[in-house]
């Protein structure tokens, strides 16, 4: 074997990827001053994460067997549908979001509503009194579960391993320590060894661990995206701080479908589900506002409502602004030039802000036509009626495309009392959606006649 020598190495410490020199940008994240310089023990290669079960003979696939109890249901609805129905046993779930956004009090939250599973709670950023005073707050039936206030990780897998919960949550990543490794808490090695160990222990007890981990201003998690490979599931919180509304999406899952997201209000008394997210996410102003349009879109495979807020104004100086929050800034640069192109509004002058109401984070490409619709408003300072909703991608040329399940977003939309739904005139419908109204428009300059006449 190997006798151990030791280097040094340098790590970025946001993407995690390790050089064996200095450099002044992470050649693999782009980003600025961010490596840091470590020392590690080369010959002695520590123990890699492995699921149990390595080392023995390979068998046939068909005779591995899965039965439906792999998953415990966490109480939650809305949590065991974003992770497909329960947590799977031995997964381990990394839980991530800005400070303050509702980890810790949702991953409370869920043990103080299901006493049937015996939780360990292992908290290293407050005091043992400060989560009972959350617990006091949160209410819920506290009797099962176990609060442990450490962060040395032997000590937790050694108490995990002693008292055999039915779920470990672990808050947070950016506390916890292995002895083993020399480095102080939170940095890049100890993340990675955490991790390392929770997966060991989840994937050899067959208890699933959520872990806690803040997110960097950037939006990755622990600051190194290293995590997330680590990791079976990724759970990402998103909204505004100031806000009442959250949003928990499912950003990787390897036993389940990544598209689904659910929806919480933040109340005096914890975290209450959203069943229904068009309630947070369509208007709540009068009649009456320019800049405003609302888009039937699609998350995983529940329609949903929401409101797209533009802001078009003269730019106060020289070069105009263009700020997107929740949607991409290139698409909306890319729409506003395909307005100008294609249908001749000159907004190069103007300034453009766009909003996703909420605070949520939209990729959807059907949300493209409730952008023009909104910038095209606030433009004209000309309200588009509060019961007409579209659902349309916009193409370079200007032509307007049809987008998936076309039919189920019309169908929510006249559920939610809209009597109107813009689409592309290639949308195909099975059968029509009773109760609304299909304005057919094949490219901008008819949705602009359509919409302004
Ligand atoms: P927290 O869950 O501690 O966030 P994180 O663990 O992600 O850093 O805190 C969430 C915020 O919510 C905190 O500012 C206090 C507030 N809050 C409520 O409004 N109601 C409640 O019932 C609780 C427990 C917290
Ligand atoms: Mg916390």
């Amino acid at each position: 074997m190997a006798s151990a020598k030791s280097k040094t190495v340098f790590f970025c410490s946001n993407c995690g990827n390790e050089y064996s020199k200095w450099m002044g940008r992470c050649p693999a994240c782009g980003e600025w001053n961010t490596m840091v310089e470590k020392e590690v023990v080369t010959g002695k290669r520590p123990v890699a994460a492995s699921v149990p079960g390595a080392g023995r003979k390979p068998m046939p696939l068909k005779d591995v067997s899965t039965t439906a109890e792999d998953r415990v249901s966490l109480g939650s609805a809305e949590v065991d549908r974003l992770l497909g129905g329960g947590i799977v046993k031995g997964s381990l779930v990394l839980m991530g979001g800005e400070p303050g956004i509702g980890k810790s009090t949702l991953s409370l939250q869920l043990p103080l509503g299901r006493p049937e599973l015996k939780t360990l709670y292992v908290t290293g950023e407050e005091s043992v009194k400060q989560v009972k005073m959350r617990a006091d707050r949160l209410g819920g039936d506290a009797s099962n579960c176990l609060i442990y206030s450490e962060t040395d990780m032997d000590a937790i897998i050694r108490e995990a391993d002693s008292v055999s919960p039915d779920l470990l949550i672990v808050d947070s990543v950016q506390t916890m320590y292995c002895p083993g490794v020399e480095s102080t808490a939170g940095s890049v090695s100890q993340i990675k060894e955490v991790a390392a160990a929770l997966l060991r222990f989840a994937k050899g007890s067959g208890i699933p661990v959520i872990l806690i981990g803040h997110i960097t201003k950037e939006g990755t998690i622990a600051g190194p995206k290293i995590l997330e490979h680590i990791v079976d599931v990724v759970l990402q919180f998103e909204g505004e701080n100031r806000g009442a509304y959250r949003v928990l999406r499912s950003i990787k899952n390897r036993f389940g479908s990544t598209s689904e997201l659910a929806v919480f209000e933040m109340t005096g008394t914890g975290l209450r589900e959203v069943e229904n997210p068009s309630e947070m996410l369509i208007p709540m102003h009068e009649e009456g506002l320019s800049g405003t349009a609302v888009c039937a879109m699609l998350d995983g495979n529940r329609p949903f409502l929401f409101e797209v807020q533009a802001l078009v104004s003269s730019a106060v100086y020289g070069t105009a602004q263009r700020s997107a929050t929740g949607f991409d800034v290139r698409r909306l640069n890319m729409l506003l030039a395909v307005l100008e192109r294609r249908a001749g509004f000159k907004l190069g002058q103007k300034d453009v802000f766009l909003n996703m109401a909420g605070g949520l984070r939209i990729t959807d490409p059907a949300c493209d036509l409730a952008v023009i619709g909104a910038v095209l408003s606030s433009n004209f300072d000309y309200c588009i009626p509060s019961d007409v909703c579209f659902a349309g991608e916009v193409g370079l040329s200007g032509e307007i495309r049809p987008v998936s399940q076309a039919s189920r977003r019309a169908v929510e939309a006249a559920r939610l009392g809209f009597k109107k739904i813009f689409v592309s005139s290639y949308t195909h419908f099975d059968t029509k959606p009773q109760g609304i109204e299909l304005v057919k428009v094949a490219d901008i300059p008819a949705l602009v006649r359509a919409l302004f006449k």
